[in-house]
């Protein structure tokens, strides 16, 4: 177990770009597919093996989310909670987190971001165990003037990274999930405001950057990234995921289930889950596993 790095998850925002269906409900409980979003970014921390994870919300849905997870004791880990008054940016993350991160390294991820894909876990290890520096990962899109973008040389170094560029320098977009060392907070403090008065998480990639210590991983061809901010983008992850889980017969970000093949929660545990889920698919696949168990 890495016992000293933390994870964020940011599920605050306005998510106007939802709008109607995001006015009366935070984005980040929507359903993709058979689980709530927020339960796709929380698989990913728990995969990277951190135990320890503060979800920050808006003061009117924070409370929306301690409902759906509690302390996170059901999955063997330890959630706590924080207010984003304003969406004042992904960079905020790292302030209101500062007494949640102490000494230790953070992995922030988005609410709204979706990954899967061979090797993922491969590329979590990686990056935690990188006791210095960032690690951010890009992937190839058609439209990457929507997200921060990194450039690289012919030897596959970044060379360059610009938030929403107007004219972006390549198709490589910067995904929804950061490692970084303690000294994100320090950083954090130290960047100023953009014009769109936002705390920006390229400002803090580019110092990490300027100093030599950020290390961008690119996720091939064969990965799944989804922001699934938009309709289309929601409807599409909801319908990959279905195809995915369908096909297989296994469920991605299965959170029980992780808990589960990590030994962080008892069979005991498990068992109350199946109860609280009974007469659903999602109480019948916790069945199949801890038979599939024994
Ligand atoms: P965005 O998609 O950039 O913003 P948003 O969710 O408010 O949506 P829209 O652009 O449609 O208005 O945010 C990316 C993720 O980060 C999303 O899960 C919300 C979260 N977020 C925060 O929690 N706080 C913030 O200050 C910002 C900017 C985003």
């Amino acid at each position: 177990m890495n016992s000293n790095r933390k994870g964020i998850i940011l599920a605050g925002g306005l998510g106007t770009r939802l709008y109607p269906v995001t006015i009366g409900i935070s984005k980040q409980l929507l359903p993709v597919y058979d689980k709530p979003m927020i339960y796709y970014p929380l698989s990913v921390l728990m995969l990277s093996n951190i135990r320890e994870v503060l979800i920050i919300s808006t003061p009117e849905d924070i409370g929306k989310y301690e409902l759906v997870f509690g302390d996170g004791s059901q999955f063997g880990i330890k959630i706590l909670y924080k207010i984003q008054p304003n969406p004042g940016g992904l960079a905020e993350a790292f302030l209101i987190g500062e007494n949640f991160i102490g000494n230790d390294d953070v992995t922030l991820i988005l609410g709204d971001n979706i990954f899967h894909g061979p090797g993922f876990e491969k590329y979590l290890s990686k990056a935690s165990s990188r006791k210095k520096g960032a690690t951010i990962f890009s992937y190839y899109v058609v439209d990457p003037e929507r997200f921060g973008v990194v450039e690289f040389d012919r030897s596959g170094k970044a060379i360059s990274i610009e938030e929403k560029p107007k004219k972006p320098k390549s198709n490589f977009a910067v995904t929804g999930l950061y490692f970084y060392d303690n000294n994100v907070i320090d950083i954090a403090k130290s960047i100023d405001r953009s014009e769109r008065g936002e705390l920006e998480i390229s400002d803090v990639n580019k110092v990490y950057f300027k100093n030599n210590n950020l290390n961008v991983e690119s996720l091939g061809r064969g990965f799944a990234w989804f922001d699934s901010g938009t309709h289309d983008s929601l409807i599409e992850v909801s319908q990959y995921i279905q195809a995915i889980e369908k096909r297989q017969g296994l469920k991605v970000a299965c959170l029980e289930e992780i808990a589960f093949n990590k030994n962080w929660i008892s069979k005991n545990l498990f068992l109350q889950q199946i109860k609280k889920f009974s007469n659903t698919p999602y109480g019948e696949y916790l069945k199949r596993i801890i038979i599939s168990s024994v």
